[in-house]
């Protein structure tokens, strides 16, 4: 059996990850979260008072931060210079800021690099919004994941109300949109769906069935 790498992209909450990671156990796999990594680059920046519209000293920042990603029990941990910051990265001020760090390219160059360093290591499954198209445009298998915007924001609602946080629907449905908006639309790899990648859409699938659909085309792929 050979080993691939499985390119997982799509807009916000639309369940990469949690079927990203499921798709990994089942395989082995090492399973790469690119979005934490730029929540990570995008928690320090606000921590450290960095205009988050100069892009030179987001990328001077990041080339001196390590991003190191650990496989945790049944999530991965996601460590800033040694600091463990999983939960950090999930608060509201990230991730409304992240995509306008994100959108530099003297970020996205530097992250590219240490995501393609991350894949050259065997089995893998990455997910994030230009794995397909520029981290690894070689992937064996590509995947676009999509879910109505509605059924998105439902869907991250109910997960802050399990993780305690607050949350409010109807402004939870306008900062998906808005951060949707700002990555397709930035010139620098922006949110698209490769030529060769799968469409799955998942507004009426549940995690299992989206899953399935991914293992089913990993095994003609081995
Ligand atoms: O996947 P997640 O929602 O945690 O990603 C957070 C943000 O990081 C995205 O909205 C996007 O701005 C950025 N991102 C990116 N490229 C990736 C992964 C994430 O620009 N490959």
């Amino acid at each position: 059996e050979r080993q691939i790498q499985i390119a997982i992209d799509g807009p916000a909450a639309a369940g990469k990850s949690t079927t990203a990671k499921q798709v990994a156990e089942r395989l082995s796999y090492i399973y790469i979260d690119t979005g934490a990594m730029y929540r990570a680059i995008a928690y320090k920046a606000l921590k450290c008072g960095i205009n988050l519209e100069d892009g030179e000293a987001l990328g001077r920042l990041l080339s001196e931060t390590d991003i190191t990603l650990k496989q945790g029990k049944d999530r991965q941990i996601v460590l800033l210079d040694g600091v463990n910051v999983t939960d950090a990265i999930r608060k509201n001020d990230v991730t409304n800021n992240v995509s306008a760090v994100a959108r530099h390219s003297e970020v996205r160059r530097d992250m590219t690099l240490r995501q393609q360093q991350l894949a050259s290591k065997g089995g893998i499954v990455m997910d994030g919004r230009d794995i397909g198209t520029s981290v690894l445009p070689n992937a064996e298998l590509k995947i676009f994941l999509l879910a109505g915007a509605e059924e998105r924001a439902n869907r991250r609602h109910a997960e802050n109300l399990k993780k305690g946080f607050s949350s409010d629907l109807e402004n939870l449905k306008k900062e998906i949109e808005a951060r949707d908006r700002m990555d397709m639309e930035r010139l620098e790899s922006p949110l698209k769906k490769a030529d060769d990648a799968i469409e799955i859409d998942t507004t009426f699938m549940t995690i299992e069935q989206v899953v399935e659909a991914i293992m089913t085309n990993v095994q003609e792929r081995i």
